[in-house]
C-alpha cells in the first residue's frame, strides 16, 4: 500500500494584514525544524494579499512551508472584477489552493459546478486543489451524510482523469465542526474519510485513490490532532483557528510526524 505523506494546512481565513501575516509566518519559520520535511508537508493559506510576503519569509529562510490560496477563479484572465487567476497564484509560488470551503459555499454561493471548474483550472496550472466537502448538522441528523459527501466529491472531480487527480487533496470538513469547538470524533471523521477514499477509488481506481490525501478539518487543535491523525484514512488536517498561533499550529504539525 502506498504510504501517504501527511499534509498539515493552515487556513487563515480573513485574518492578518500583510504585516501581521509576516510576523506569524516568521514565527512558524523559526519554530519549523528542517528534518520534518521528509515526513510531513506543511502549508499555510493566508489571504491573497498576504501570499507574496508570506512566501517571501519561507523562501528567505529556506523553510519548507508551502503557501496556498483560499480561493481562485477558473477563467484565465479578463473582466472578472475582484477575482484572481491560477497564473497569478502560480507566479507567486502557490503550491496549493483551497476550493469549495463551506464558508464560500454558504456565504458566497459557490456551487459544486464552480468547484469542478476551479479544480480543473488549478490542475491545468499545476496547483494542487484542496477540495473541501462536508455536511451540515441537518444533513448529519437525517443520516444521509455519506451520500451527501459522495455527491460533492463526484461533482468536484467530474471530467477529471485519474492521472490529473493524483496530486489533488480532499478535505472533509463537517460544517457543524467548523469554528464551533465541536470536533468530529476520530471514528466519525474516519468513517467519512474512508467513504471519500472509496469514492475516489470508484472514480480513479484503487491505486490512485490510495495515493491521494484526505484531510480532516473542523476544530482540529493541539489536544485532538494526534488521535484524528492516527486514523487510517485521515492524512492530515485543514486547520482554521488553531493555525493562527505558531505554537499551536506547529504542535499539530508535530502530531503528524
Ligand atoms: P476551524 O476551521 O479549525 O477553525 O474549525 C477549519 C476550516 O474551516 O478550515
Amino acid at each position: 500500500m502506498t504510504k501517504r505523506k501527511p499534509l498539515i494546512a493552515g487556513n487563515w481565513k480573513m485574518n492578518n494584514t500583510v504585516s501581521e501575516a509576516v510576523v506569524l509566518a516568521q514565527e512558524i519559520s523559526n519554530g519549523y525544524e528542517k528534518d520534518w520535511a521528509e515526513l510531513v508537508d506543511v502549508c499555510v493559506c493566508p489571504p491573497s494579499v498576504d501570499l507574496k510576503a508570506v512566501r517571501g519569509v519561507f523562501l528567505f529562510d529556506r523553510t519548507k512551508v508551502a503557501v496556498g490560496a483560499q480561493n481562485v477563479y477558473y477563467e484565465p484572465k479578463g473582466a472578472f472584477t475582484g477575482e484572481i487567476s491560477v497564473d497569478m497564484l502560480s507566479e507567486i509560488g502557490c503550491e496549493y489552493c483551497i476550493i469549495g470551503h463551506s464558508e464560500r459555499r454558504e456565504l458566497f454561493g459557490e456551487t459544486n459546478e464552480g468547484v469542478n471548474l476551479k479544480a480543473k483550472a488549478l490542475i491545468a496550472g499545476r496547483i494542487k486543489p484542496i477540495v473541501c466537502v462536508g455536511e451540515s448538522l441537518a444533513v448529519r441528523d437525517e443520516g444521509a451524510y455519506l451520500d451527501y459527501v459522495r455527491v460533492q466529491v463526484r461533482a468536484a472531480f467530474a471530467g477529471i482523469e485519474a492521472s490529473e487527480a493524483a496530486e489533488a487533496v480532499v478535505a472533509y470538513e463537517p460544517i457543524w465542526a467548523i469554528g464551533t469547538g465541536r470536533t468530529a470524533t476520530p471514528e466519525q471523521a474516519e468513517e467519512v474519510c474512508a467513504a471519500i477514499r472509496a469514492t475516489l477509488a470508484e472514480l480513479f481506481g484503487a491505486e490512485v485513490a490510495e495515493g491521494m490525501r484526505v484531510l480532516y478539518g473542523g476544530s482540529m487543535n493541539e489536544g485532538n490532532a494526534e488521535l484524528l491523525l492516527a486514523m487510517p484514512d485521515i492524512d492530515g488536517g485543514l486547520i482554521g483557528g488553531a493555525s493562527l498561533k505558531a505554537g499551536s499550529f506547529l504542535t499539530i504539525v508535530k502530531a503528524a510526524l
